[in-house]
């Protein structure tokens, strides 16, 4: 995810992108980098790292210009630095773009582009729609971008300027992730969220899939897929800067739970052959020998990403029968882990920062493990330290409760298992990807249930504790659904799997406790039906997860909320969802501070 402003009217153009930037550093700020048309050339400033040290070079540069694009940078393609950093150039210095998203088929383009003479200065797949646009520069920029877009498959929203063009014009599409035009009085302005203008205008326009715009400081236009010429409304936001921020959403949690069909999607797109059935990775640099020797997978992980792990565990060993230990960061490094030749260690962290899980994977590498990190943060401290990578697409999350983080690790397990399964040489099931593609829907039919979570967050917002239940693959959901609502409504929550609570837990049942059932698919369906039977039968209140008719629980349970099916080993990221809300809810109710819970915080790099 990264941050894309646009400008082109009378104001000095350098300071009004750098400002429209800040607000949208927290979509990421790995690079930053600013181009202006000034003398009828495109002049470009780029700076690694946060967006200070790009303000700082260009102070005194005298970068002065009609219009200009800037981005701050969340990198996907390439590591961090200048020169992945955007706007980039095409091959023969004609235009500048910037871009967020991802382009599926970024390689195929870069090989024929290349065939035909283009030439690549970075790593990234922007710099293919750079030159692919300029390979159809023909005078008219408009069109050269509507031909590149009919090329261009992925997810992705850019916006480019001419060094050629006679009027200052700067064209944009989206599909997929967010655009809007700010309009104003003889300027007009572009951005990936509202946040960046609403200190110059307050009218905008959302563009739609496949809008493609023109901007000009007295007009814009869009046509929708290109073709046909349409008016958008024009909506006046009456939103603070900060709300704008969350995307009109009351916290980045609750932004951040809305994210997750998208972020679901961003995990797997680029890595999935639906039509031959195959998974692939572009930065795992292990090779298939290596792969093939792994006896033995080692999961290191802290907190909701060690939730993730436990997932993982179930995941790896029922598709792909490879052995695996999951084990807390902050334990690991203190006991003496058996670790032989050809086992593998997957650390698996949000930040990759986790001073816990950087020194479990030292442990597993000193003892000789090869090391593998599934990972949010491109070039955080994992990922350096890795042989290899699978990087979680989530964009950068800001609310300290891990969302949609987690659920797009879910997705980098469920793909890396497949992919394990491919490399051990068990069949593939079309439907094993078929239910991955399904799933951003099943996630964003959850989230059209949201009065639901706050009814009954209002209901029990009171409760002085809570148990959470679940069994094989949802037991891990259960322990995820206690830590969000302890993390951030303060309530004393504990995680089960259904079957131990008959040895000791069952003791803290009466009036008072509100119990948690995830009875989803049919392994332990009819398992966790007898729990919530034994649970009422002491008095305690049942509230079941269910993907099957309310009606069947209606006997046993309370309360019931119903889930969309999807396969049993994908249950879980649908399951996890009415979980955040619920937490969510009950925290906003209770007054606390949901994206930044008292004694907490995102990146925890201590011991
Ligand atoms: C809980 C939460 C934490 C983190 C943990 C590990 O909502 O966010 O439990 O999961 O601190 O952090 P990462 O994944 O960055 O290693």
């Amino acid at each position: 995810m990264c941050g894309i402003v646009g400008y082109l009217g009378d104001r000095e153009v350098v300071p009004l992108l750098i400002d429209s930037l800040r607000r949208l550093e927290y979509r990421g700020y790995d690079s930053a980098g600013v181009v202006v048309r000034s003398n009828g050339e495109l002049k470009t400033i780029k700076a690694e790292g946060k967006l200070d040290r790009l303000a700082a070079k260009l102070e005194g540069c005298g970068l002065v210009g009609s219009y200009g694009l800037g981005h701050t940078r969340w990198a996907t393609h390439g590591v961090p630095g200048e020169r992945n950093a955007h706007p980039l150039s095409d091959g023969r210095g004609r235009l500048a773009l910037i871009h967020n998203g991802i382009i599926e088929n970024f390689l195929e383009l870069k090989t024929r582009l290349r065939a035909d003479g283009w030439e690549f200065a970075s790593d990234t797949d922007t710099e293919v729609i750079a030159n692919l646009v300029s390979s159809y520069l023909d005078g008219n920029l408009f069109e050269a971008v509507r031909k590149a877009v009919a090329d261009l498959e992925g997810m992705y929203a850019f916006a480019v300027i001419s060094g050629e063009s006679d009027e200052a014009e700067i064209v944009a599409v989206r599909n997929g992730p967010p655009l809007v035009l700010g309009l104003g009085e003889g300027e007009n302005f572009l951005a990936s969220d509202p946040s960046a203008l609403l200190a110059h205008t307050r009218d905008v326009v959302f563009l739609e899939n496949g809008d493609i715009a023109r901007l000009s400081p007295k007009k814009v236009a869009v046509w929708s897929q290109g073709e046909t010429r349409v008016e958008r409304p024009v909506v006046r936001l009456n939103w603070d800067p900060i709300q704008a921020e969350k995307g009109g959403f009351k916290h980045f949690m609750l932004k951040e739970i809305h994210d997750q069909p998208q972020a679901i999607q961003d995990t797997f797109a680029g890595r999935v052959d639906f039509e031959s059935g195959s998974v692939g990775f572009d930065t795992l640099e292990l090779s298939s020998t290596e792969i093939q020797a792994v006896r033995r997978i080692h999961l290191l992980a802290c907190g909701t990403s060690w939730h993730a792990a436990l997932v993982g565990k179930f995941l790896i060993e029922e598709l792909a029968g490879i052995p695996v230990e999951v084990d807390y960061g902050s334990e690991y490094r203190y006991r003496r882990p058996l670790v032989a030749e050809g086992d593998l260690a997957v650390g698996i962290s949000q930040s990759g920062e986790t001073a816990d899980t950087v020194s479990a994977m030292e442990t597993a590498r000193d003892r000789g493990a090869r090391l593998l990190s599934i990972c949010n943060v491109v070039g955080s401290q994992t990922t350096r330290m890795s042989d290899g990578v699978i990087y979680t697409h989530a964009g950068p999350e800001i609310g300290v409760a891990s969302t949609k983080a987690f659920t797009s690790q879910l997705i980098a397990l469920y793909l890396l298992a497949l992919y394990l399964r491919q490399q051990v040489g068990r069949e593939m099931k079309a439907e094993l990807l078929d239910d991955l593609a399904r799933l951003p829907a099943a996630v964003g039919e959850v989230l059209t249930r949201l009065d639901h979570y706050d009814e009954l967050a209002r209901r029990y917002a009171e409760a002085q504790d809570f148990l959470y239940l679940g069994r094989g693959i949802n037991y891990p959901i259960a322990l995820e659904g206690a830590l969000k609502l302890k993390e951030i409504s303060y309530i004393h929550a504990e995680g089960y799997p259904a079957g131990e609570m008959k040895h000791g837990p069952i003791a803290l049942i009466d009036r008072h406790l509100p119990v948690v059932a995830i009875a989803t698919g049919r392994r332990v369906f009819e398992k966790m039906r007898g729990n919530m039977q034994e649970v009422r039968a002491r008095d305690g209140i049942v509230i079941a997860l269910t993907d099957r008719d309310p009606e069947e629980l209606t006997s046993v349970a309370d309360e019931v909320l119903q889930v969309p099916r999807v396969s049993e080993l994908l249950q879980p990221v649908v399951n996890v969802v009415p979980l955040q809300l619920f937490a969510y809810f009950t925290a906003v109710r209770r007054g606390t501070d949901v994206d930044q819970p008292r004694n907490l915080a995102k990146s925890v790099t201590v011991e």
